[in-house]
């Protein structure tokens, strides 16, 4: 058997149980994973709180959780690049993530870099590619100015530096705790709250060529205020403001691919990518990590060991 987060309906936090299930099997062209981090990511709180009902709905009871990081334990048919306890780092699109064993196609694994830590491996599809997505929206040159609302989050804090590596100025909007880090790339850190847009005007007196906004909230209105043309702003979560002014929405579905986790893991293994783990619980604890992850102040990761 396996063990593997569960919830029977859309609701709280107190919806989340790990329980025993059927170790699955490698379908043709699949692998089973023996999984030794999971990651956690915002948007799998707003399915099981229903808030994607209509757009993404839940069967019951579900699974949980994109990426994973672990070792292979069974080949499909048809799979010839694996074998059995290579390391790896993929993802799921069936909400499986969260267990000790996962299926996946073998398409959505990559070997996992030698010196990459399991728990960046873990971690890093849903963050890693959404930041890659709507970093390339915004289609910056050497020389501009980007600004980046959750500069120090699981998206933000690879967007920053992937932004940085394009030899962009960068303007980090992030509460005062995460400044130093963010300093250490060279990005410029800006509080948010009352007075931002004088504070980034100050920052910036040459202006702001494009905006990145992981967090939403008035950060696309903020953008527009800021003068920036529409096709330079990306939010990958106010869709509503995206409709309305006709932003990018482009994220994870834009930037994911397999070349893209494996072009980031190498990096973060390289030591040329710096992915913050903010906290590792126990598969057990799945509540503690989503009651900390739901405060929205997370810098870098959050991540699960079965
Ligand atoms: N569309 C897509 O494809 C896609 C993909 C992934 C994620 N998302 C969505 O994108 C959002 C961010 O995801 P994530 O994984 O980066 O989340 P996260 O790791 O929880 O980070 C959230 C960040 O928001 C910052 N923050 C809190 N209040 C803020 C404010 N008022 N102004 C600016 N920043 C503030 C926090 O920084 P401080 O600690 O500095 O407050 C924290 O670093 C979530 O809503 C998620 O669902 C969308």
């Amino acid at each position: 058997m396996a063990r593997a987060v569960r919830f029977e309906r859309y609701g709280g936090i107190e919806e989340l149980r790990v329980v025993e299930v059927p170790t699955p099997t490698a379908g043709p062209g699949q692998v089973v994973v023996e999984v030794v981090v999971a990651g956690t990511n915002p948007g799998e709180a707003k399915v099981r709180e229903g808030m994607f009902a209509e757009r993404w709905p839940a069967t019951f009871p579900s699974g949980q959780g994109s990426d994973f990081a672990g070792r292979i334990a069974e080949v499909g048919a048809g799979v010839e690049n694996f074998q059995v306890g290579d390391e790896v780092l993929g993802w799921t699109d069936e909400r499986a993530a969260q267990t000790t064993h996962v299926a996946a196609p073998a398409g959505q694994v990559t070997p996992k870099p030698a010196g990459l830590s399991w728990e960046i491996a873990g971690g890093l599809w849903v963050a890693g590619t959404t930041a890659v997505g709507a970093t390339r929206a915004v289609g910056v040159k050497a020389g501009e100015t980007v600004a980046v609302s959750g500069a120090a989050g699981g998206v933000g804090s690879i967007a920053v530096q992937l932004l940085r590596r394009a030899g962009v100025r960068v303007i980090g909007i992030a509460s005062a705790g995460t400044h130093d880090w963010l300093r250490s790339f060279g990005v410029i850190p800006v509080a948010y709250g009352d007075g931002l847009i004088d504070r980034i005007r100050a920052a910036a007196p040459d202006g702001i060529d494009a905006f990145v906004d992981t967090y939403g909230f008035g950060y696309v209105e903020l953008a527009l205020e800021l003068g920036i043309p529409v096709d330079r702003i990306d939010t990958i979560r106010d869709w509503d403001a995206a409709a309305k002014y006709g932003v990018q929405v482009d994220g994870n579905a834009a930037g994911s691919s397999v070349e893209a986790l494996a072009e980031l893991a190498a990096s973060a293994a390289a030591g040329e990518l710096e992915i913050p783990i903010a906290a590792v619980y126990p598969l057990d604890k799945v509540q503690e990590a989503y009651r900390e992850l739901e405060q929205q102040h997370t810098h870098g990761k959050i991540v699960l060991r079965p």
